[in-house]
């Protein structure tokens, strides 16, 4: 692949969009190749598939139905959308990917993580970000942050999320080369040097 993945990750409320969206325009100021996607969703089929899981309606959804749902509508954004633009050399941002999974279905509702992983590679077809930020915040701080219309997923129990962070920490510990924890406790500024001393970095590699 010719171009970089780059992915966002964080429990609720980590700031993790926003900075995606600085990140987009730090990079579009440079005059690069660059697309900022979101998971679930991204391209019309994907966002079909949103609708259905966060739904709040839907409350007889079960665990393997809904990591089913993430992964078909990750499996489209791929096809449709970051492969051919990773073939193609572009930077491809993306706000959430199947690090979520992982972390929501695999360690918050306990979905098996060897089926999660097989899955995964079926969906993804072996792409891997270069880079993953985690935005890492207080459970109980992140969820205060959210809006109060919460979705279906939002809706959950503070352990269920606490168990959400647990999951990113362990992947990041698992990870360290990949995935690089950000600690939101600072102003969205500040935060941003962070952010882009990893962006500069990964976009250096190989190049
Ligand atoms: P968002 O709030 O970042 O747009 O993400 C939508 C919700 O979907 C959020 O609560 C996290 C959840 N999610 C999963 O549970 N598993 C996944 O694989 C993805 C991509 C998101």
């Amino acid at each position: 692949m010719k171009g970089k993945f780059i992915t966002f990750e964080g429990s609720e409320g980590s700031g993790k969009s926003t900075q995606a969206v600085m990140v987009l325009d730090y990079l579009k100021s440079k005059n690069l190749p660059v697309v900022l996607l979101r998971e679930p969703g991204g391209v019309k089929l994907s966002e079909k598939i949103r609708d259905i899981l966060l739904d709040v309606n839907n409350t007889s959804m079960g665990d393997e139905c809904e990591t089913l749902l993430y992964m078909a509508a990750r499996a489209q954004l791929v096809k449709e959308i970051i492969k051919p633009a990773l073939q193609g050399g572009q930077i491809v941002l993306c706000d959430r990917f199947l690090d979520s999974t992982i972390a929501y279905q695999g360690w918050g509702s306990q979905v098996d993580l060897a089926a999660i992983e097989t899955i995964g590679r079926f969906a993804t077809g072996g792409v891997t970000p270069n880079l993953t930020l985690l935005f890492d915040i207080d459970t109980s701080k992140g969820l205060a942050r959210t809006n109060a219309q919460k979705d279906r997923i939002e809706n959950r129990s503070l352990e269920y999320h606490h168990r959400v962070r647990q999951g990113y920490l362990a992947l990041a510990k698992k990870e360290p080369g990949r995935i690089k924890v950000i600690s939101v406790d600072a102003p969205k500024e500040v935060i941003f040097e962070q952010v882009k001393h990893y962006i500069d970095v990964t976009l250096s590699e190989g190049s």
